[in-house]
């Protein structure tokens, strides 16, 4: 969910107009009836975090629960969050055009119709996304990888054209490596023309596992295996043991620092290099009201007065990894005082007796504020809506502390 807003819809709100002129800009392609192959092209989820199990059996049960784990998986019942109900499975772009989503036995399908006549289906394969916020769906087409063209929406618990897509249902978007470097654990692409979406099918690997924070891990359970009685682990890269600040942050910022250039190979990149080597970032500003808050926690928190005044911040500062934590502000709070308190003062300067101010530090000093790059439309006619990013550029926010003054006072 990463692409540029596509403003055109909003120009043309009027129904039929907007059906006309999608009439007139559809590609041939569209018209042509073209179904999805039937054969089932299952992917597999990353079955390595398994051969952990034996020796870190907390952490590996508290990590099945985490975004992480389930940020990518084959299509099913359970893992698609959208519904495929008769009364909630359509989305429509006009009069005209509209896509259904269709349940045909334990397989998923997109089925785009012009004045009710199917044009394309095609068939889920792929979910990206937990679904904390939303869901995109990718489909098969020979060793061809793209994303289908309706995405779900969280906030608003409906189907929603995906972010970035014209509005009449596409289904030509090829999905690049650089989005399963982020999304998965491993796939390796073929060559086949130009195509920069063809993979080899069974390398795909699903979920984000613990290789892509620890490295490979061989050795390291070889070596373990062999030695029952060694209590140092050994041949494995823990994050926390990296001296220099920069390689302990790039582990995370590998993918939560936007999207990125690419010098080397997307996957080439593992925990302990240097990710300078490897990609660079887009330029992040830190003026606040210029930021983009999507997906580059890493830029906003760099830019943050505590980052810069703190020699040992870093992201396992407010989050352990493999724990599923959130919606507890108190929690997190917590971790903002383990450097914020009144011995040390340096806590929280407002002066207020209305709240307690240490049960949540982050809605005044790290916002929910909408996201300026993804953004949605949930049906053709209605207002774009703005997904809502947790903002890591740590600031005064006077607006927000106004207003969560106020909704005190109210109560
Ligand atoms: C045969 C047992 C065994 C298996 C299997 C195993 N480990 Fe370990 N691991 C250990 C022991 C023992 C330690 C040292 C004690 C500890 O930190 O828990 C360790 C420590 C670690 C550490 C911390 C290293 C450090 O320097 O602090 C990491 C990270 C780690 N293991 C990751 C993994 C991952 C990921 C897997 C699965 C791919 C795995 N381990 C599988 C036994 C094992
Ligand atoms: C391989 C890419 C990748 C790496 C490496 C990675 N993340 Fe993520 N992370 C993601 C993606 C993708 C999501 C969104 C998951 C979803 O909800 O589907 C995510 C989600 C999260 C979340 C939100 C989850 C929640 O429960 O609220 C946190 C926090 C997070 N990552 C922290 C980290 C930290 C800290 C590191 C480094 C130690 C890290 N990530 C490394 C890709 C990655
Ligand atoms: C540079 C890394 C990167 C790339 C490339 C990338 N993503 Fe993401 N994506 C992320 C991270 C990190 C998050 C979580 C961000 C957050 O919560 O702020 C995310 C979130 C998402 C979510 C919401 C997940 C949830 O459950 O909330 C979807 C859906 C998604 N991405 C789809 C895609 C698709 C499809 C592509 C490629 C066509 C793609 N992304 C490319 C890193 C990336
Ligand atoms: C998103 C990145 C990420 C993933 C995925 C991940 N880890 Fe970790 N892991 C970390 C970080 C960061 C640390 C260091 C935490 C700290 O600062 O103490 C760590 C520390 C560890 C340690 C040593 C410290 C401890 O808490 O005992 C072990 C063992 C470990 N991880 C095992 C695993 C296993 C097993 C998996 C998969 C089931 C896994 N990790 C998945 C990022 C990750
Ligand atoms: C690793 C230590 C550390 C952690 C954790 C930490 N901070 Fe800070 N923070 C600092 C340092 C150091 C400064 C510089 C000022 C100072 O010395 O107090 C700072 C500055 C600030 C400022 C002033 C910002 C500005 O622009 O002037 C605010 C507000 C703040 N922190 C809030 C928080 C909140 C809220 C959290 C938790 C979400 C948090 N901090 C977590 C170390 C930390
Ligand atoms: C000073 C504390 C702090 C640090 C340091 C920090 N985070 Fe966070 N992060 C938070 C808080 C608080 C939340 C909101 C948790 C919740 O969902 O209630 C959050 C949420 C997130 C989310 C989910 C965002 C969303 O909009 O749902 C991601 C992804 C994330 N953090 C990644 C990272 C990464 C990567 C790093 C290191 C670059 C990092 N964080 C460093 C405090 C921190
Ligand atoms: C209701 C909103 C609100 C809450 C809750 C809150 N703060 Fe603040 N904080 C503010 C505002 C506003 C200021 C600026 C006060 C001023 O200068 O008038 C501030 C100031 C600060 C400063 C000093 C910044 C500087 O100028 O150097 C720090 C550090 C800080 N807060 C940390 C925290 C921490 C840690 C917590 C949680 C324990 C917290 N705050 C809870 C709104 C809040």
């Amino acid at each position: 969910m990463h692409v540029r807003p596509f403003k055109y819809w909003k120009k043309n709100k009027l129904l039929t107009l907007a059906g006309l002129i999608t009439f007139i800009v559809i590609p041939n392609l569209f018209f042509k009836p073209t179904t999805g192959t039937q054969d089932t092209n299952k992917n597999k989820v990353s079955s390595s975090a398994a051969q952990c199990q034996s020796c870190h059996q907390d952490i590996y049960n508290s990590y099945l629960k985490t975004a992480h784990y389930l940020d990518s998986r084959p299509a099913s019942a359970s893992g698609i969050r959208g519904s495929f109900h008769p009364d909630s499975n359509l989305y429509s772009f006009n009069l005209f055009m509209q896509v259904s989503m269709l349940k045909e036995g334990n397989r998923f399908a997109q089925s785009a119709r012009f004045n009710q006549e199917e044009m394309q289906k095609q068939y889920f394969d792929i979910v990206i996304g937990s679904g904390r916020k939303g869901q995109s769906f990718l489909y098969w087409k020979g060793n061809q990888l793209f994303q289908l063209p309706i995405s779900y929406f969280t906030a608003t618990n409906s189907w929603t054209n995906s972010p970035g897509f014209p509005s009449y249902p596409y289904f030509e978007r090829p999905v690049p490596l650089n989005c399963l470097e982020c999304h998965s654990s491993a796939a390796r692409k073929v060559t086949s023309g130009d195509a920069v979406n063809a993979y080899d099918k069974a390398s795909v690997m699903l979920s984000i596992n613990c290789e892509r924070c620890h490295g490979p891990t061989k050795e390291h359970i070889d070596h373990h295996l062999l030695n029952p009685g060694e209590k140092e682990g050994k041949f494995i890269v823990n994050p926390a043991s990296l001296a220099n600040r920069e390689i302990r942050m790039d582990v995370c910022a590998v993918c939560h620092s936007g999207i990125r250039q690419h010098k080397r190979p997307p996957f080439s990149f593992k925990p302990g290099m240097s990710l300078k080597d490897h990609s660079v970032g887009l330029p992040v500003s830190n003026k606040p009201d210029t930021l983009d808050v999507h997906g580059n926690q890493y830029g906003l928190l760099a830019a943050s007065e505590c980052y810069k005044s703190s020699a040992v911040m870093d992201c396992s500062s407010c989050h352990n990894v493999h724990r599923e934590e959130v919606n507890d502000p108190a929690l997190f709070s917590a971790r903002c005082m383990t450097c914020h308190n009144t011995e040390k003062k340096n806590f929280c300067t407002l002066e207020t007796d209305q709240i307690n101010l240490a049960e949540n530090c982050i809605d005044c000093h790290m916002p929910v504020l909408p996201s300026r790059k993804i953004q949605l439309s949930t049906a053709a006619i209605k207002k774009v809506q703005s997904d809502s990013i947790r903002t890591h550029f740590i600031s005064i926010y006077r607006e927000q502390t106004k207003k969560i003054l106020e909704r005190t006072n109210l109560k």
